[in-house]
């Protein structure tokens, strides 16, 4: 399976989920059956990677995708370094709320891929609409390490899950030249 160049909004009717797998349950089956109805609930937005070429049903697989919302965190939550500066009512945040690789393109550095395009994605919004910083959630010791490679820190437990986190001016330095 090759991917196509762009990362686009989820659309039921182009896009087949169903074929979708990255060997966590939790993650095929967000983006089968919760992704869309959350992007009409209007509470996050799921953009997928297409395939190249049409499967025989016509619509294009999913090769990879990530989710994104707005969200806050308490200010005591963040390290005291970060914290000092900021008021002390809730920080706003961006939540990557979910990012996944189809298992057949594990790899092939289509992680990184995404999740640079999520953290691109996020950096433009803050041009509008200005937050602290990314945060994610963890559901695995792997998703952690995975993360943590690409400058995450980790910040607090959070729903039985490692909360990490990445301020926004990091992205700053990063996209900014
Ligand atoms: C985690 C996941 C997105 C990685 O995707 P991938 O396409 O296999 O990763 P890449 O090939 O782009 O790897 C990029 C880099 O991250 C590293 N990496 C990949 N998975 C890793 C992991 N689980 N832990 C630590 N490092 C990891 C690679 O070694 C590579 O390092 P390099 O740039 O030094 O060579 C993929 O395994 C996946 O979809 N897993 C299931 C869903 C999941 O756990 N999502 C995490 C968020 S909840």
């Amino acid at each position: 399976m090759s991917w196509s160049k762009e990362f686009v909004e989820l659309n039921k009717s182009k896009h087949d989920r169903d074929s979708f797998d990255c060997s966590e349950p939790e993650l095929n089956l967000f983006i089968k059956t919760q992704a869309a109805k959350h992007m009409s609930a209007g509470i996050s937005r799921t953009m997928v990677l297409p395939s190249a070429h049409p499967l025989l049903n016509q619509q294009f697989a999913i090769c990879a995708f990530y989710t994104v919302a707005p969200s806050a965190l308490a200010r005591e939550t963040l390290p005291i370094k970060h914290s000092k500066k900021l008021p002390k009512y809730p920080v706003p945040v961006f939540l990557l709320a979910q990012l996944a690789v189809h298992k057949e393109l594990h790899g092939k550095g289509l992680g990184k891929i995404t999740l640079i395009r999520a953290l691109k994605y996020l950096w433009e919004v803050n041009q509008y609409m200005m937050a602290f910083a990314v945060v994610v959630d963890c559901l695995t010791d792997s998703a952690q390490s995975f993360y943590h490679k690409f400058g995450f820190e980790i910040l607090c437990e959070h729903n039985g899950r490692t909360r990490m986190f990445l301020p926004m001016n990091t992205l700053e330095q990063l996209f900014n030249d």
